[in-house]
């Protein structure tokens, strides 16, 4: 059943959101506030579950020819070999690669692994993409 509900907030604000979900190609404000609820709410689900096994995706930028970077980033990995299903590694310029890699494990520990990939000193961009079936959202 759908609820209606009323949202207050600055014109500004608004204005960009709709510009950014015309954007995105959402038919309206309703669809794309439903994915970003939906979207905390797995993050919130994924982060406190404590039981079995979860699936992320981590995304990291590099600069290659900082070998002791490269070699510090693989080893992580090889540190934690159980839980790296899978790794992608593009080659994006004359300098920088991009590394995609999914994690397989207890939500606690692919997090810790996919924190120090993200926070390893000269790493240019990161991101974890916590990957959920959304069995719990209805
Ligand atoms: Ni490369």
């Amino acid at each position: 059943m759908l609820e209606r509900i009323g949202i207050s907030l600055e014109r500004s604000l608004l204005e960009q959101f709709d510009e950014l979900i015309e954007r995105k190609g959402y038919v309206n404000r309703s669809e794309a506030v439903r994915d970003l609820i939906r979207d905390q709410l797995v993050q919130r689900q994924w982060s406190e579950s404590e039981r079995g096994e979860q699936v992320a995706v981590v995304a990291i930028v590099y600069d290659h020819e900082s070998s002791s970077l490269a070699q510090k980033l693989t080893h992580i990995q090889h540190e934690n070999h159980q839980a790296v299903v899978s790794a992608l590694h593009v080659h994006m310029d004359a300098h920088n690669c991009l590394e995609v890699l999914v994690l397989r494990g207890r939500a606690g520990e692919i997090l810790q692994m996919a924190d120090s990939l993200v926070a390893t000193r000269g790493v240019k961009y990161g991101k974890v993409l916590p990957a959920t079936t959304g069995e719990a959202l209805r």
